[in-house]
């Protein structure tokens, strides 16, 4: 643990992450997923867990995909399947801003992103686990790298568990991992294709339930609005293991998830075997996530004092508040 204890003695990145739920009125009964029934910002913290998965594939967990991009380096925002896509930059600023308050200089921005998504996780119903810290942030951000490895939405089962394994993930990481989509909305962009052209055939995926793809064609029409968005499994909001039973159902929302049911027998089984059972669902998430929040980038980091930005760029934001917008200015 490199980050002092009076640093995060109060759980300040949950208490943050809920405060986008603030303005309920007072909580009279407790429950497991209470956020996910009211809170109005749910979606918010879905996409702060996914950074964590954008974050620790490229390059190591680093805060790169946090860096806004400047003139001279281009930023992993910007890449294929972060652009229109990867949001809620700013929760990491607040949580940022109030860390650098009480301790400055002490918490990595690559350590706000594994406890970020871990409290998400926790607010929307899913398990607690403890996460190991000290990960420094990294002085550089790779568009490229970026491009070159994140999976596309069309994968199929054989390409994931190929990319997965070079990250040392196993198959059963791999399915679990997927099993963050249980919470969360995808846009329409991401399934046109198999809803009307999959693999080129101008026809839709066979491997879709007919009532399911029905609604889906209502939701994304051919030639619509592809910034619409639609729940990744029944119940996007509860972190569950209903995503699973969708699959099982052939209702899965994207392709890169039926495929894990539908295209390969050893992450089917793991598929069915995570279905019939939440705990085992959630133990072997907790197990992905430690494993991929331990990637680890070899080359020297810092302690960015702002998030969108290494220390040492002449690109600091025009505010000089880690809560600035992305533009970059010449200091
Ligand atoms: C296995 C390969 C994966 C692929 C191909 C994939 C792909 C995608 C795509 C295409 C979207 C929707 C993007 C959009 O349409 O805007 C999405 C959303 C999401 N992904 Fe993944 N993903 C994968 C694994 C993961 C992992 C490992 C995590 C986290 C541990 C994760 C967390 C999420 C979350 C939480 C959302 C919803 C975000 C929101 O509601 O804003 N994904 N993913
Ligand atoms: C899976 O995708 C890869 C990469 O796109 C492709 O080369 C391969 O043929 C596909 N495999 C199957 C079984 O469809
Ligand atoms: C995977 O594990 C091997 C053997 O332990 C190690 O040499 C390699 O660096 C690991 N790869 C990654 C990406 O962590
Ligand atoms: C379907 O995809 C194939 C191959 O990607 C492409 O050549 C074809 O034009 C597409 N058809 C339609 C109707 O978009």
């Amino acid at each position: 643990m490199a980050v002092p204890r009076g640093c995060l003695g109060l759980p300040l990145v949950a208490v943050l992450l809920a405060s986008l739920c603030r303005g309920q009125a007072a909580v009279r009964e407790l429950k497991v997923g209470y956020y996910a029934e009211t809170c109005p910002e749910a979606r918010s913290v879905a996409s702060v867990m996914r950074l964590q998965f954008h974050d620790c594939f490229v390059n190591g967990c680093d805060g790169s995909v946090l860096m806004d991009a400047t003139p001279t380096m281009p930023g992993e925002k910007d890449a294929l399947s972060n652009i229109n896509s990867l949001r809620s930059f700013e929760v990491v600023d607040e949580i940022k801003d109030a860390l650098e308050e009480r301790c400055p200089g002490v918490v990595s921005c690559a350590d706000i992103v594994i406890m970020a998504a871990r409290d998400a996780v926790v607010l929307t119903g899913g398990p607690n686990w403890e996460v190991r810290l000290g990960r420094e942030d990294s002085m550089t951000a790779s568009q490229e790298d970026a491009d070159n490895i994140m999976p596309s939405p069309r994968a199929n089962a054989s390409a994931l568990i190929r990319l997965f394994a070079g990250l040392n993930l196993s198959v059963t990481d791999l399915v679990a991992l997927s099993g963050s989509h249980s919470i969360g909305e995808a846009r329409c962009f991401s399934i046109v294709f198999r809803l009307y052209n999959q693999s080129g055939s101008g026809r839709p995926d066979p491997h879709m339930d007919t009532a399911y793809r029905r609604s889906l064609d209502a939701l994304c029409p051919k030639g619509g609005d592809e910034e619409v968005t639609g729940g990744l499994d029944a119940t996007p909001r509860v972190f569950d293991n209903q995503y699973f039973e969708d699959l099982v159902a052939l209702r899965g929302f994207l392709n890169s998830d039926q495929t894990l049911f539908s295209d390969n027998t050893r992450t089917r089984r793991v598929v069915e075997r995570l279905s019939k059972d939440q705990d085992a669902f959630f133990r072997a998430f907790i197990e992905g996530m430690i494993k991929m929040g331990e990637l680890q980038n070899p080359r020297k980091g810092e302690i960015r004092r702002n998030c969108r930005v290494a220390n040492n760029s002449p690109w600091q934001p025009r505010t000089g508040m880690a809560s600035g917008q992305s533009t970059s200015e010449l200091r």
